[in-house]
């Protein structure tokens, strides 16, 4: 989010077990017991299962598909990064007369923090609380930002606020400002974006959201679709991502990436479409996927401003304004509860 909703990879469950005194007591697992599995692997298993099967867009971040991300933001089909920044650097100045001073400012899907970095010098805030579940790119950014900005409170917060946001106790409401750059919101469906807003709403007095706009088709299914096939790798690594969590063998070469606009429900569909019939097994589960089949990947909504507004009025935010790009492709929203 801004690598929105990262992964941490999980450590296979051993095969072979040792006992705590390193003595030579080997337990071996029954291959006919699968190991026992947490909340999120039954929910990634079930998604596979389901009869149009889908994975949480979570697990296309990885190391590699972070990486992969941070490459799809400098393609020239690409826009959004573009025109959101183009936003930012345009009307930091009107941005700031409308937040006001800033005593905190809460970055949610902070990634490298270069976004709220640009914003700074604006904002001036006292304290700056980047909120990320990838560990490698906060820790890096904060000592970067440290060392430029030696009078900055930094307090980094390693989390996934995927399924809800939760923050320690700090200076009051009325003092912070969420940022949630990137349309990472678009991520999420309505409901669930309406939830996120509802806690930003609670957390903060402000928030300030990019969101991208509805526009023609081609535009949209160039930008995940692109001539460097950047965005297919980045879809098909997470078969790479599912096979380390759940010991299936998932091949790459077996399924072709897909994205396509769904103009009635408002989102770009990125899908995994197996390239012939697939077999897939992992332990205690199975599933076939016909040629053709596809798997869900990735919804990124769009939303016309009228629309987002409204979501934001829904959420408990009551005045809104908003800034777009020359194109008007993409919005920046600030609103106050
Ligand atoms: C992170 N997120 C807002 C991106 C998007 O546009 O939905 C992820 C992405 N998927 C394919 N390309 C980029």
């Amino acid at each position: 989010m801004a690598h929105p909703q990262k992964h941490p990879q999980q450590a296979r469950p051993p095969l072979v077990s040792t006992s705590a005194s390193h003595t030579a007591r080997l337990r071996l697992i029954d291959p006919g017991q699968p190991p026992s599995k947490s909340p999120e692997h039954l929910a990634l298993q079930a998604g596979l299962l389901a009869p149009a099967a889908h994975v949480d867009p979570k697990y296309l971040y990885d190391a590699l598909g972070s990486t992969l991300f941070s490459a799809i933001t400098l393609l020239p089909e690409y826009y959004p990064t573009r025109c959101e920044a183009e936003i930012l650097a345009e009307q930091s100045q009107a941005i700031a007369a409308r937040t006001g001073p800033v005593r905190t400012l809460i970055d949610l899907g902070a990634g490298d923090c270069a976004k709220a970095e640009k914003l700074l010098p604006a904002l001036q805030p006292q304290c700056y609380m980047p909120v990320d579940i990838s560990t490698d790119y906060l820790r890096q950014a904060v000592q970067r930002l440290t060392r430029s900005h030696p009078d900055l409170e930094i307090v980094p917060i390693e989390q996934d606020f995927s399924g809800g946001l939760r923050l320690p106790a700090f200076t009051a409401p009325q003092d912070r400002l969420v940022f949630f750059p990137g349309s990472s919101i678009g991520n999420l469906d309505r409901q669930r974006a309406l939830a996120l807003l509802r806690s930003m709403a609670q957390l903060g007095a402000q928030a300030l959201i990019g969101v991208d706009r509805i526009k023609p088709r081609d535009i949209l299914e160039q930008a995940y679709d692109d001539a460097l096939h950047l965005t297919a790798a980045f879809n098909l690594n997470l078969l790479r991502h599912v096979n380390q969590i759940l010991q299936s063998n998932f091949d790459a070469r077996d399924w072709e990436h897909l994205a396509r606009y769904d103009a009635a429900k408002q989102r770009v569909e990125m899908h995994l479409r197996a390239v012939r019939e697939v077999q897939v097994q992992w332990p205690g589960e199975r599933r076939q996927f016909q040629p053709d089949e596809t798997i869900h990947t990735e919804s990124s909504y769009k939303y016309s401003t009228e629309d987002f507004q409204a979501l934001l009025h829904e959420a408990g935010f009551s005045e809104v304004q908003h800034w777009s790009d020359a194109r008007d492709w993409f919005t920046v929203y600030h609103a106050r509860v």
